[in-house]
């Protein structure tokens, strides 16, 4: 027997709780039993959100969100800014191409944060841009974008919006849509709300909302329009992921019990012990300038292919991480601390690490990663 850990930053194990909850028989989607738990989870969500806007779910992964995010703002002739460092940044755009969407392309360097400065000027150089896309948290490199300071540079802009996808950040750190001006924020099911792939949440501010007005882009089964003018009424406009929805009371809940700042507090707690981590194990991290609180990214030791010590962490230890893609595959190794994830998950991954860089044979010294992430783990969430 090789038991399994699901250590990934995504999907993300998913507790016992939601598991029973979403276990219950199945209720049909115009009834009263439904309802109530589609109600709770809306309220829940706006809470989660912290915004005043509806949060409308939709049955789909996280790109349909992404997608319906440009094809309900977006109309023939705008022009796109998309903020490119890694996978997701590329969906925006590769998504605004499938769209016809014209897009100016800011490249960062893979590791690297977006600097304001250059979506400031890229801006001031284009009027023709009305959205800027970018990600809270690119999942790729393992970087956290400043895109609280984006949402100022589009809020003194009445043509620009600025479009946020917190697929694998909202629920992780603080991302208070109203407070920081996001027009648009999207997350998924299957990060940090702990539930199974299969459901994406948007939000939209009054800017966002005028804009759907003039959208002409073709869209059906992603009209936002139609799916408030349903969700205000307790129903989706299609058939929505009921057992989902179901589990998404259930981990709105944990959530709350947990407390939202303290749920953050934790998340930023094993990211600073896994850096630890690595660092310990003589590592060095891909983002150290902008370290994710969700998912650490990290150099191969002495030029090992990461692809290998993510096959070995999985075929002999049953660990299962990821590595890099594209431009940094068997370049990086990303361990995740995203959801549902606490001290032994992270202790989980830095042992199984250790050893199994030693069967790569990488020297790295037993116990020293697994000593320094406790370090960390045992000050507790406030300790500097
Ligand atoms: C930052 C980010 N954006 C978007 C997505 C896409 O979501 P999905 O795979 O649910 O479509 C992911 C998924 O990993 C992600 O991490």
């Amino acid at each position: 027997m090789l038991k399994q850990y699901l250590l990934t930053p995504g999907p993300t194990p998913v507790p016992e709780r939601i598991m029973l909850a979403m276990a219950r028989p199945i209720v049909h989607h115009r009834m009263p039993a439904f309802t109530t738990s589609f109600n709770e989870a809306a309220e829940g969500l706006k809470w989660l959100f912290q915004t005043k806007q509806p949060v409308l779910m939709l049955a789909g992964s996280g790109t349909l969100a992404m997608e319906a995010a440009v094809v309900n703002t977006m109309k023939k002739g705008d022009k796109a800014l998309c903020v490119v460092g890694g996978k997701f940044g590329e969906r925006w755009r590769n998504i605004c191409k499938a769209y016809g969407i014209e897009f100016v392309e800011l490249t960062v360097e893979w590791g690297k944060a977006v600097d304001p400065e250059l979506v400031k000027k890229a801006l001031d150089a284009d009027d023709k841009i009305t959205a800027v896309f970018s990600q809270a948290n690119e999942s790729s490199t393992g970087v956290r974008h400043p895109v609280e300071a984006i949402a100022k540079l589009t809020a003194s802009r009445e043509r620009v919006i600025n479009v946020v996808d917190a697929v694998s950040a909202l629920g992780a750190f603080d991302l208070p849509m109203d407070q920081a001006g996001f027009d648009v924020l999207i997350t998924g099911s299957q990060k940090a709300l702990m539930l199974p792939p299969g459901q994406a949440y948007i939000a939209l501010s009054d800017k966002a909302w005028a804009r759907t007005e003039s959208a002409d882009l073709p869209r059906f089964y992603s009209d936002l329009k139609r799916e408030r003018k349903a969700q205000a009424g307790g129903e989706t406009a299609w058939t929505p992921a009921v057992t989902l929805t179901v589990g998404l009371v259930e981990a709105l809940r944990m959530i709350k019990e947990e407390g939202l700042q303290e749920c953050f507090a934790r998340h930023a707690k094993l990211a600073k012990a896994t850096r630890a981590a690595a660092l310990a194990l003589g590592c060095t991290l891909f983002a150290p300038d902008a370290p994710s609180p969700t998912v650490t990214a990290v150099n191969g030791p002495g030029g090992l292919d990461t692809g290998k010590l993510v096959k070995q962490l999985r075929d002999k230890y049953g660990v299962s991480i990821t590595g890099g893609q594209d431009a940094v595959k068997g370049k990086i190794f990303r361990v995740a601390h995203l959801g549902y994830f606490d001290t032994f998950d992270i202790l989980t991954s830095v042992t199984a690490i250790e050893m199994a860089l030693n069967d790569l044979g990488v020297k790295v010294t037993r116990g020293a990663g697994t000593a320094a992430a406790e370090a960390v783990l045992e000050a507790g969430p406030n300790a500097k």
